[in-house]
């Protein structure tokens, strides 16, 4: 079988890639970059993944240099691009400027990998501190940006091409087509399809599960349901126990419609179990947030040991079901070079321990939601359960930000006509496929999304201390922002009523004007913040546009849709103030936990 193998450096987008080149036809797989070179050889092409390291600090990722040498055509991307340039004799070095997010991509040729786009400009992805400051011999440099004059290298004779860009990331112009053209290149067979991935699937949970059962915890969302109608498939539904846990944590009045939901689309033993009080009590006073997902995802498998024994599951007869996708694994540090972003309710390290006994299992570990969802079309679900909006596992608790005391900040950001004031609370983001934890900013100025969009990505390309920007949409006391204060606490009943509150009206909104689908997932977040006041919160709105998570956009919704919606907010008792989310990914996540 022809296949293209993914040399991981550590990338966010390793699989990102793999999935890419299965939309593309092609099998391939993920393999350590230092793999032997006489294994090397049977691939079709190689594609060297972007990573967080520098290629300069000596500790960083390495590749024989014999591999250049196979003769087998070598896309390099981003740190693949870095490293090739630096193992050929080329320069790379610590950039002025990093790059975080879309930039514009000159094709000065259109040849070699970027034969099927057309000179001139393109809206790509890139996520880099360092950049390539020399090329080696033997290679051209055939495309730029603003701030990098070396982004797309070629050297025709050995078939090696090097970008510093994403092409695997939807939001970068013509990058499926520069993958579709390095696999031309290659020559690799196009014999991968859903109908095989459903059929090889089937086959691999009949034969792990073996004359066993399986325990699933189901959420109500497309990952748990595909993956329940994939083991329905392959075992029987008398082989599966589905339980739905109730953490608090769910959207207004969803616990009801979910079971309503599952019951519809043939699960036919649905089991909940309320841990509502659990969960509030194992939060109480927490504030961390990898403290919070930790604490969460240790209490699903407390109650689904708790379960297992009050039921008698003989734990060696059953294996533990997730409906895991690959984001979920990757962004909580899920290869050996990547850089742990956030740790997935389904990736605590008694899950990892569980794994490695062989205890658990996951049919739709290494696809993409986009994936997914084509599965479950194939396997029968109904739309309105396939095109769910994701929600994660710990639901509202990542969405309700927490304080011990206020977290101030010391930045002075200058955004032009915009008035900016940095905000004394953090949130979690990725920038250069690493973790950060920073302050965002509150603009105040112009409603006009072509000045927003602009200034966003200059302002956390700029200040270290940033990685989100928010438009301030309307404020309760006053017309500008005087003084924010923060209002310590962590996740009371009370303030989750209060976000379910804020949620059930976006969502309403959402569903109502977003006739085109552009929203991929809009979180409602509450921040412990009170503006022009004392002890109020604000909200948060973080709608998105994206493919598969690992990269989006933020969403540009109406106005007056916008304007009615915060007037409605500001109506909930405590809201002070209502922010609009104008970050995309990189650098901040979807989540702000
Ligand atoms: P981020 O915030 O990392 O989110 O940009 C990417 C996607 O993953 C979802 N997400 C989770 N899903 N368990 C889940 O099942 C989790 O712990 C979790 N955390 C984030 C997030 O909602 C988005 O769709």
């Amino acid at each position: 079988m022809d296949k293209i193998a993914i040399l991981d450096f550590g990338s966010q987008f390793s699989h990102l890639l793999a999935n890419r080149v299965r939309r593309l036809g092609v099998y391939s797989e993920i393999l350590d970059p230092d793999t032997d070179s006489d294994i090397l050889r049977q691939y079709k092409g190689l594609i060297l993944s972007g990573g967080p390291a520098s290629v300069n600090d000596p500790s960083s990722p390495q590749i024989h240099a014999g591999v250049f040498e196979l003769g087998v055509p070598i896309l390099g991307i981003c740190y693949g691009h870095q490293i090739t340039m630096h193992k050929m004799g080329g320069r790379v070095q610590k950039g002025v400027v990093g790059e975080y997010g879309l930039t514009n991509f000159h094709v000065k040729e259109a040849r070699g990998v970027l034969a099927q786009l057309d000179p001139g400009h393109y809206q790509v992805y890139a996520s880099h501190f360092d950049s390539v400051a020399a090329v080696p011999e033997g290679f051209e440099v055939i495309g730029s940006t603003p701030d990098d004059d070396f982004t797309a290298t070629i050297n025709e004779e050995k078939k090696i091409y090097t970008i510093q860009f994403h092409p695997e990331v939807t939001h970068s112009e013509g990058g499926m087509k520069i993958l579709d053209e390095f696999i031309n290149i290659t020559g690799a067979k196009r014999d991968w399809s859903i109908d095989k991935f459903i059929e090889e699937e089937i086959n691999a949970i009949t034969e792990k599960v073996g004359d066993k059962k399986v325990f699933l915890l189901i959420s109500g969302g497309v990952d748990s349901s595909v993956t329940y109608v994939l083991l329905a498939k392959a075992l029987g539904p008398e082989r599966i126990y589905a339980m739905y846990v109730d953490t608090g944590f769910m959207r207004k009045n969803e616990t009801s419609e979910i079971q309503a939901f599952l019951k519809e689309a043939g699960v036919p033993n649905l089991h909940t179990y309320d841990a509502k009080d659990r969960y509030f009590d194992a939060l109480e006073g927490k504030t961390d947030p990898e403290v919070k997902r930790k604490i969460i995802g240790d209490l699903f498998l407390e109650i689904q040991r708790e379960v297992s024994a009050e039921l008698g599951l003989n734990p060696d007869e059953w294996l533990l079901g997730q409906g895991t996708i690959y984001p979920d694994t990757i962004e909580s540090g899920g290869t050996k070079n990547a850089d742990k972003i956030k740790t997935h309710h389904n990736r605590v390290p008694e899950i990892e321990e569980l794994i490695k006994q062989g205890k658990i299992i996951e049919p739709i570990s290494e696809l993409y939601k986009d994936e997914v969802r084509m599965v479950g079309r194939k396997m029968g679900l109904p739309d309105k359960m396939v095109d769910r909006h994701p929600f994660p596992g710990p639901g509202l608790a990542v969405r309700c930000l927490c304080l011990d005391a206020p977290d101030p900040v010391d930045v002075d950001v200058d955004a032009g006509e915009y008035a900016a004031t940095a905000l004394p609370v953090k949130s979690v983001g990725v920038q250069g496929d690493e973790r950060t934890y920073r302050h965002p900013v509150a603009l105040e100025g112009p409603a006009d999304w072509d000045k927003l969009r602009t200034h966003g990505p200059k302002l956390t390309n700029t200040y270290n201390e940033i990685n989100r920007v928010l438009y301030t949409v309307a404020i309760e006391n006053g017309d500008k922002i005087e003084t924010v204060s923060a209002t310590p606490g962590s996740m009371t009943r009370d303030r989750i009523t209060m976000l379910q509150e804020a949620d059930k009206l976006v969502m309403e909104t959402i569903y109502r004007i977003d006739k085109d689908k552009l929203v991929w997932q809009c979180p409602t977040v509450l921040l412990p913040l009170s503006v022009n006041s004392e002890g109020g919160e604000s909200i948060v709105l973080r709608p998105v546009s994206s493919t598969e998570a690992m990269t989006a956009n933020f969403t540009e919704l109406p106005w007056d849709a916008i304007n009615e919606l915060a007037k409605a907010l500001l109506q909930i008792e405590g809201i002070t103030a209502v922010f609009y989310d104008i970050t995309n990914k990189p650098p901040g996540t979807i989540e702000w936990e």
